[in-house]
């Protein structure tokens, strides 16, 4: 079989296809007896195993291969074994391979999100399942020769490699969930039309990250606790990603965060104890905990303190709110902040809008996360007008646990509630979150609709049928 003919075979109707090696298996009759369920198989129908099976290690026994070659159909055809080459002439040629489970939003610049049940199947987002969210085309960067540049009024500048950053400062490590603007942009432009990607609600992940603190290299460099001038400076941030132009992506932050210990503002070379992807930034990449993703800059080059903020468009023209009366004749960007701290957000993982679910007992899971570090203190969920179900969130919350977080909620909570659930209802499945300043989730879309789809925070309304 050609590879394309695999890929025709998705669902139980057109039977289920999947590759192992050059195998190829029908395990249509197999799904319903998947142990991690139906719906996480039918992700990898279609195409390869492999890629699923190195996310969970439960497969590599020898019994699950045993199991599935009571399913083989056939082989690959052998000028169909290895993937196609790349195009010389094309800027993207160079992406790095991506993992077949990703929702792709857009192919050229790469932007992809995960699945939403599997992105609560773990606190720690795997790396492979990040979302993508990529203006350019990535970078191919040798760490060898990788300096990064850091500069300044007053001759204050270094230049670091690789080693001396690993070497000379200390490694910080910070649990911190990344949250793209555009995250449930989907559901605004429901209510009307909006310019941007069509996130649905995985644009978030979490991940332990590792690197020195932007505060010691800035120490480092000569600066202080205070910026070296009057007023508010600002630490700006390029990649080596650039334009056809030759301009880079850019981004900047408030100096009094850059250099704060609290704030744990990171120069980042691991992702979950490896070295970062090629897609999350390698080899270096700031990290802003509680800060919309767009300040957090990949494949860093270089970091300038300024008394402006980053002159990028990215900083100026883009990543900013409006109210639903600004449209695109009226809007005029130099009239908000750009976008820093990010509000109170939840959404549901599982079940899928739409789906059918068995009556009795029904387990709703999802994340809750805020900008700031602002924690999550409560999160609702509600199955139609005034009925609650009993949950609870996952962590060490026992006492007054938030305690221990305040002001350093950097991380998302994830969640599950369970609630009785009669055959034959339909019902919209919702949730909401209120963070420890007391910040809560708007109930719908309209009144926080704006042009550009950002800042989507409305309760996740999930209809389901039992
Ligand atoms: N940095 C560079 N150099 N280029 C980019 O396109 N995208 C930004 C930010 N940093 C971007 C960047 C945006 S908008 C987001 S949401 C995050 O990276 C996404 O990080 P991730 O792709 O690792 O999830």
């Amino acid at each position: 079989y050609t590879r394309e003919e695999v890929a025709r075979h998705r669902t139980p109707g057109e039977r289920v296809w999947v590759t192992h090696g050059t195998e190829v298996f029908d395990v249509t009759d197999f799904v319903e007896l998947h142990p991690g369920g139906p719906d996480k198989l039918l992700l990898a129908a279609g195409g390869p195993l492999e890629p699923f099976w190195a996310l969970y290690a439960v497969h590599s026994q020898p019994h699950v291969l045993e199991l599935l070659r009571e399913y083989k159909v056939g082989e690959l055809s052998p000028e169909d074994s290895s993937p196609p080459a790349g195009d010389a002439q094309d800027p993207f040629a160079g992406d790095p391979p991506r993992h077949p489970a990703l929702r792709v939003n857009s192919l050229k610049p790469f932007n992809a999100e995960p699945p939403p049940e599997l992105l609560t199947q773990s606190f720690l987002t795997p790396n492979e399942l990040f979302f993508t969210r990529n203006h350019l085309p990535v970078p191919a960067v040798e760490p060898g020769s990788y300096r990064l540049r850091v500069e300044g009024p007053g001759g204050r500048s270094l230049s670091l490699s690789l080693a001396e950053l690993r070497g000379r400062f200390p490694k910080h490590e910070v649990t911190a969930t990344l949250q793209c603007a555009g995250n449930r942009r989907s559901e605004m432009s429901r209510v009307r039309p909006v310019k941007g990607l069509p996130w649905d609600i995985g644009a978030i992940g979490t991940a332990r990250w590792g690197g020195a603190r932007l505060r010691d290299v800035l120490l480092h460099a000569g600066f202080g606790d205070d910026p070296p001038g009057d007023g508010e400076w600002h630490v700006c941030f390029e990649g080596l990603d650039v334009d056809a132009s030759g301009t880079p992506y850019g981004a900047s932050i408030p100096f009094r965060r850059a250099v704060s210990a609290e704030a744990e503002v990171l120069l980042a070379y691991e992702m979950n104890g490896q070295e970062l992807p090629r897609d999350h930034g390698f080899p270096v990449r700031v990290v802003v905990p509680g800060v919309v993703g767009a300040r957090s800059v990949k494949w860093l080059r270089s970091v300038a303190v300024s008394p402006s903020e980053s002159p990028s468009h990215w900083q100026q023209n883009d990543y900013k709110g409006f109210c639903p009366s600004v449209d695109w004749d009226s809007v005029d960007f130099r009239a908000a902040p750009a976008i820093q701290e990010l509000p109170v957000q939840s959404a549901i993982t599982e079940p899928r809008p739409g789906a059918a679910v068995p009556a009795g007992e029904l387990t709703v899971k999802g994340y809750a996360w805020s900008g700031g570090g602002r924690e999550v203190i409560r999160v609702r969920g509600g199955k139609g007008r005034g009925q609650g179900g009993e949950g609870g969130m996952g962590g060490e919350r026992e006492g007054n646990w938030w305690e221990k977080w305040r002001g350093r909620g950097w991380a998302w909570a994830l969640w599950e509630l369970r609630a009785p659930v009669a055959p034959g209802a339909r019902l919209e499945l919702l949730c909401k979150a209120v963070d420890s300043s007391y910040n809560v989730q708007p109930d719908s879309a309209a009144p926080i609709w704006n042009l550009r789809g950002v800042l989507s925070n409305a309760w996740h309304r999930v209809p389901v049928t039992v």
